[in-house]
């Protein structure tokens, strides 16, 4: 597929990417990852800013280099409009505004999650989903069903009430003793851990709606009380409660899924975010679709996680149906779908 040669920026959380594409086709995505906020234990927004604000003109000029592209060659500039932190999303459209106004060129403000789930179309994923479809986005800051009807026409069938799961994976990996971000580090833990160890209570929330505030705490009780016979016990066994917790998370964000497909009667199920790169979650919803004869669409490593491809493939998207933002455009910390 043809299309503008679009330079794309994302910079809504602690990551600063740049990307390059023509069309749905992605010739560089830049992504630098602020590793700072680690000794904090989480992100901090003021540093978040202050990084993109020192980093952004080097990935930008990286992801032009890598696509082989100049300044001058670009047609229109897409940037997260939202959601995300505030300070960080300001300088991400600054930086973008300040382009479209001197190469004279169309800016075009993006939905982040409507950008994860696009990220399924782009050029280099291997199957791509066809309208309608169900979407499960479950990232650090989301966890939703989505029945996506069109690029631009996207609806929630189900959210989390409390946490999103990659907050939980965060968290739980906290009061297991590993940096942060957790969730990647628990996954590669639980890989020589039993997942069959210990059993966590399958959080019960009706219809299409998630919840995991209560699986956080029956791990906190179980480490608690567990820790009072041995003080040891979050070393000796984190493998295996690494492991567990993973698995009850997934057999949870699985049997969400399977009645996510039975109410909206559908046959696709994709999924996106930065949790989308867990192995357990990968592999159990493989082997869920050979099951249940169910097409399942995981996105490449490179486009689970915030990066700029998914901004731009968004974009693309919005300019074929004309939606061009202009310079008056502001940052919104909250964006529904
Ligand atoms: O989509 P994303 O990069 O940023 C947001 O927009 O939130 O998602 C980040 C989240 C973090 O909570 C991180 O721990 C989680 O995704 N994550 C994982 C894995 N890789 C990233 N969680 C579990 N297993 C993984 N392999
Ligand atoms: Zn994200």
């Amino acid at each position: 597929m043809g299309g503008k040669l679009i330079l794309a920026i994302e910079s809504s959380c602690d990551e600063t990417s740049a990307a390059v594409l023509l069309g749905t086709k992605v010739l560089s995505n830049e992504v630098y990852t602020q590793l700072q906020h680690a000794q904090y234990g989480g992100v901090v927004p003021e540093i978040a800013s202050r990084a993109h604000q020192t980093m952004i003109t080097a990935v930008v000029h990286a992801a032009l280099k890598t696509a082989g592209k100049e300044l001058r060659d670009l047609e229109v500039i897409a940037v997260t409009q939202g959601p995300g932190l505030m300070g960080s999303l300001l300088v991400g459209i600054s930086f973008a505004k300040s382009l479209s106004l001197a190469l004279e060129i169309p800016i075009v403000g993006v939905n982040h999650m409507q950008a994860h789930i696009l990220a399924h179309l782009a050029d280099d994923c291997e199957n791509k989903p066809s309208f309608p479809f169900l979407n499960l986005t479950v990232s650090g800051g989301h966890t939703q069903l989505v029945v996506v009807h069109s690029p631009s026409r996207m609806e929630v069938v189900g959210e989390t009430i409390d946490d999103a799961a990659g907050e939980a994976f965060d968290k739980a990996a906290k009061v297991l003793g590993l940096d942060y971000p957790g969730g990647p580090l628990l996954d590669k833990m639980s890989q020589n851990g039993d997942a069959k160890k210990f059993t966590f209570p399958i959080p019960k929330v009706e219809g299409l709606n998630f919840s995991f505030s209560g699986l956080k705490t029956s791990l906190l009780y179980f480490l608690r009380d567990s820790q009072k016979e041995n003080s040891n016990f979050i070393e000796e066994e984190r493998a295996n409660l690494c492991a567990s917790f993973q698995h009850t998370v997934v057999t949870y964000l699985l049997r969400q899924i399977q009645r996510g497909l039975t109410s909206t009667q559908s046959n696709q199920i994709a999924i996106c975010g930065g949790v989308s790169a867990n192995s357990e979650l990968r592999k159990q919803l493989v082997e869920y679709g050979r099951k249940n004869e169910v097409e399942v669409f995981i996105p490449p490593f490179k486009y689970c996680t915030d990066n700029a491809a998914m901004i731009g493939i968004a974009a693309h998207f919005l300019l074929l149906e004309n939606q061009v933002s202009d310079l008056k455009m502001v940052p919104l910390s909250r964006f529904p779908l």
